[in-house]
């Protein structure tokens, strides 16, 4: 049985099904592959010289994506899984700033700065808990130091609790274009459950701000998955979301690790909903997005509005991906400031200092706050290469890849189309003599298909780290 259709054509046939028997079966813990590899094979043997020698080597043709960590909440939202600190200090705050534009002024010593911003992307914690003059000031620094490209793509996270018009005005003078809200549930009992009540009418005037200051692009995030949430409650939140017409939509799964994340266990696990509900409401949301929403599935969690320009990335095979995500920008170096930032340049990865003393302490020194990360090899650039078109445009053309590499695709990837051959007779991916595809109705498995791809999890067999797709 075919478990998603989806074509542009009409609203109908864009209406993505879920099959759930599939579902289950290919719902198994995996990477998201905004990198290969991934995190996890990280190594602390790669400092803060190979970043600044990575950085050095990057010249004038390859465009910079600069992404801002800024960890600071006001208030711990229980599910969170991200590096953030909850502080009610503006002093805290004011000197992490302080140290951000140092480090961008560190790592502008290596960087050639003829090269073009084409990307900025604050995330966090709450970039919007800053003030309105922590933002344009913030923002002035980082085009002081480097050179925007007029067309940039700037965009933010922002929680709609806290957030006045003040600080949708300084954003849309300090450049920024898109935005991104973090919506979650509107059911008031799930959001008492998980420490973050929000009341819908801050939603929508977070929406409606964004639009009358002329912000192009909204997305509002959303998680499914959490404590008191059913199919029935969880269409609320699509009817809430869908009346208020983002371009862009993001559909998560709640990943629960209360082992990594200790404030996870104030969710107590009897209140989160069965893993059965859980798909159907991944099922009800997701067909329902697609179908009466009209909204184009873009892969993993995304779906945006048909003109938004992901989807027509998606359709003509130019869309990307990096550690922010689904993106129409190629080619960029990722350079990333801030604790715990992921930077990705096209040789190496490399992450900075998790812990707010030791993030100081370095950049006091003059140094870059590395403290680990990845040299990427020949064998890690082919696979990613092939990783990533399978995520972004479903298509991976052997001859193209031969050429890139220099290498016979069949003879290099004999164990991944074994991998793969359980997908092919489920009739999710297609393989010819010329390319590796996976249908339409492959696409909410997409990660399935690159997991065959990946010589890391082939040679450990063991995914701890990872969540599971639904
Ligand atoms: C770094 S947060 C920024 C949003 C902003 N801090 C706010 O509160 O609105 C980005 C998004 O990650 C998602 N997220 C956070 N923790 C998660 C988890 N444990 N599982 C799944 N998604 C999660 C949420 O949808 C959240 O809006």
């Amino acid at each position: 049985m075919r478990a998603l259709s989806s074509s542009p054509a009409t609203s109908d046939s864009n209406t993505v099904h879920v099959d759930l028997d599939l579902v289950r079966r290919y719902n198994q813990p995996g990477p998201r592959y905004t990198s290969y590899p991934t995190a996890p094979h990280f190594s602390e043997e790669v400092t803060d010289d190979a970043f600044a020698q990575a950085l050095s080597e990057g010249n004038a043709e390859t465009p910079l994506s600069l992404y801002v960590h800024l960890p600071f909440c006001r208030s711990l939202c229980y599910y969170c899984g991200c590096h953030m600190k909850v502080t009610h200090r503006p002093e805290v705050i004011e000197r992490y700033l302080g140290y951000a534009k140092r480090e961008m002024e560190i790592a502008a010593q290596y960087i050639d700065l003829d090269r073009r911003v084409v990307q900025v992307h604050w995330g966090g914690g709450t970039p919007s808990y800053l003030t309105p003059e922590q933002i344009g000031d913030l923002m002035t620094h980082t085009r002081s130091v480097f050179s925007f490209d007029p067309d940039a793509e700037i965009s933010l996270e922002a929680d709609p609790r806290g957030l006045t018009e003040e600080h949708l005005a300084a954003a849309a003078d300090a450049g920024f274009n898109r935005i991104s809200y973090g919506v979650q549930d509107v059911d008031p009992k799930v959001q008492e459950a998980i420490n973050r009540v929000q009341p819908t009418e801050l939603v929508e005037n977070a929406v409606r701000w964004a639009r009358m200051h002329g912000f192009r692009s909204i997305n509002l995030d959303l998680v499914y998955g959490l404590p008191h949430q059913t199919s029935e409650t969880f269409s609320d939140t699509v009817d809430t979301v869908m009346r208020l017409d983002p371009e862009r939509i993001a559909l998560f799964s709640y990943a629960h690790i209360p082992s990594l994340r200790k404030h996870q266990t104030l969710i107590p696990e009897a209140d989160l909903p069965e893993p059965e509900e859980k798909l159907r409401i991944f099922k009800m949301a997701t067909e329902r997005l697609t179908g009466e929403g009209g909204y184009r599935f873009i892969g993993m969690d995304h779906f945006a509005r048909p003109d938004d320009e992901l989807a027509v990335a998606l359709d003509t095979g130019n869309l990307h991906r990096n550690f922010q995500g689904y993106s129409t920008r190629a080619g960029a170096d990722v350079v990333a400031f801030g604790m715990s930032g992921i930077s990705q340049l096209d040789g190496a990865y490399t992450q900075n200092i998790k812990g707010l003393p030791d993030y100081y302490a370095r950049i006091d020194e003059g140094r870059l706050a590395t403290y680990r990360g990845y040299e990427v090899t020949r064998d890690d650039r082919v696979r990613r290469a092939v990783i990533m078109e399978l995520m972004c445009n479903s298509l991976v053309l052997k001859a193209d890849i031969e050429s890139r590499f220099d290498i016979d695709f069949d003879a290099t990837f004999t164990s991944a189309m074994e991998a793969l051959e359980p997908m092919v007779d489920d009739g999710l991916v297609t393989v010819t003599e010329d390319a590796v595809r996976v249908e339409p109705e492959g696409r909410l498995f997409i990660r399935n298909a690159a997991m065959a791809f990946d010589a890391y999890l082939n040679a450990s067999q063991k995914r701890p780290l990872y969540s599971k797709t639904v």
